[in-house]
């Protein structure tokens, strides 16, 4: 049963905050979690079971964020919070020497996922594209790498450029990529290494790739653009733009940190069947603990070797975190576990979607399986970054998700960002979100 909105106090989360922002940078350990997103501060979470979180002050939430969609099992999930009782009482954390666990599930991942010959593990998803990147270089003896309009792939240098949803004044021409950047301390080589393409249109991708030819080393796409809210492919896209890097001779890099378990075990390549030459996985990966890995063919994969491109990491292949991963793809590999997962996913969408057209507000919600996104907008669908800019209302996102924090309701308030069900949400938790939101639309509507 949901609390009622005048039943809830925040005030613990204020008086901590006021602490925090003494000894932490904005109080807290990623901006995105700062009062850049929550105002007027963030709530602090204290523990969570299931689908549920609990803040300090005690409010009870739905979670449909579940730490950036990492929770694929929601939390303290109990055959996980087994394995790491049992591994931690007897075996120990992490060795940093060869260990069984890394080739058995390496060997699953091998088995498992399509495209995957070799692995190499390492802890977040930014590291393991950094290494993919570093790989894809080295074995082409190339530098420049392709990415597109907006997307994030975590904060090395070379992939900020155009790696932020919020939009630069002046949108300009397809032709004429925002190569805009949001953090200071990034040199201007990163510019020259980076080149920037819209999303879903192929013509300037071939375009950018026939003036270039010869310097690009790979082309690294999201299967489904998750951090300007939820970005599908067009019908064909993908596969396209596959078979433009194999004409071209370029390594086509699939970024799976957002999708790996959640579309199917291996992510939007093996959702889509679409091919690739490597690809990168980690949040979802580790159930929440930190756990990334690259996988890809094996002479591009055979790059990392000593002498090789180089990749360290002391807590690389943790034996916690990897006891973690083979019982997180043990869950997934059970019988109607995605069927669930997208069933309960549908009603909550199409649950939606009903609320807003009986709200009479316009907008949509757009994504695939339990990654969605709702968008205040006028478009019947929002196809790339420049759409999401222009087209989607990101100032009523964040107060329509601060009147469900009152209902009980949690989800990221920025409207970059993405829903994320899991198979631990049940249908009558999806019943109580949609009165939720329903209320929530209207309290928005009524100021
Ligand atoms: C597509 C994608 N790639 C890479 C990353 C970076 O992952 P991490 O935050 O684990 O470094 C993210 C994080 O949001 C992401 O969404």
């Amino acid at each position: 049963m949901l609390q009622s909105p005048q039943a809830r106090t925040t005030e613990k989360s204020r008086r901590l905050f006021e602490r925090a922002n003494k000894y932490l940078v904005e109080g807290v350990s990623s901006p995105s979690r700062s009062t850049a997103n929550y105002k007027p501060y963030p709530i602090f979470m204290k523990r969570g079971h299931g689908s549920k979180i609990y803040d300090v002050d005690g409010n009870e939430y739905i979670d449909f964020m579940m730490a950036y969609g990492a929770l694929s099992l929601g939390h303290a999930y109990p055959k996980i919070v087994d394995v790491v009782k049992r591994t931690i009482e007897e075996e120990g954390s992490h060795f940093a020497t060869a260990s069984e666990i890394e080739a058995d599930v390496a060997e699953t991942m091998c088995h498992k996922f399509p495209d995957v010959e070799k692995v190499r593990f390492t802890n977040t998803g930014t590291e393991a594209v950094m290494a993919a990147v570093r790989v894809a270089r080295a074995f082409t003896g190339r530098k420049k790498i392709i990415k597109f309009e907006g997307a994030y792939h975590g904060w090395y240098d070379d992939l900020c450029v155009s790696a932020h949803a919020r939009p630069p004044d002046n949108l300009g021409y397809y032709n004429d990529p925002i190569k805009n950047i949001e953090s200071s301390g990034i040199p201007d080589e990163a510019f020259v290494n980076t080149m920037v393409v819209p999303w879903n249109d192929s013509d300037i991708l071939e375009r950018k790739i026939s003036e270039q030819k010869g310097e690009i080393a790979a082309v690294l796409i999201e299967p489904i653009m998750c951090n300007m809210g939820v970005l599908l492919p067009k019908e064909g896209y993908l596969q396209t733009v596959r078979e433009i890097t194999e004409k071209s001779d370029i390594l086509f890099i699939i970024d799976e940190v957002n999708t790996v378990v959640k579309l199917a075990l291996a992510g939007a390549h093996e959702f889509y069947d679409i091919d690739c030459d490597m690809s990168t996985y980690g949040k979802a990966l580790g159930a929440g603990f930190p756990i990334a890995a690259i996988g890809g063919r094996s002479d591009i994969m055979d790059t990392m070797r000593w002498g090789g491109a180089l990749h360290y990491g002391a807590q690389n292949a943790n034996n916690l975190g990897l006891n973690i991963v083979k019982v997180n793809l043990e869950e997934f590999q059970k019988p109607r576990m995605y069927q669930k997962l997208f069933a309960l996913s549908q009603k909550l969408k199409d649950g939606i979607k009903e609320c807003l057209d009986r709200a009479v507000v316009s907008g949509i919600v757009q994504g695939e399986g339990p990654i969605f996104q709702i968008f205040f907008t006028e478009k019947k669908s929002i196809q790339n970054y420049r759409e999401f800019c222009a087209y989607v209302d990101r100032d009523i996102y964040p107060k329509f998700v601060y009147r469900l924090f009152e209902r009980g309701i949690y989800t990221s308030p920025s409207a970059s960002l993405h829903w994320t069900v899991s198979p631990v949400h049940t249908s009558e938790e999806i019943d109580a979100t949609l009165k939720a939101v329903a209320d929530a639309l209207r309290a928005v509507k009524s100021t």
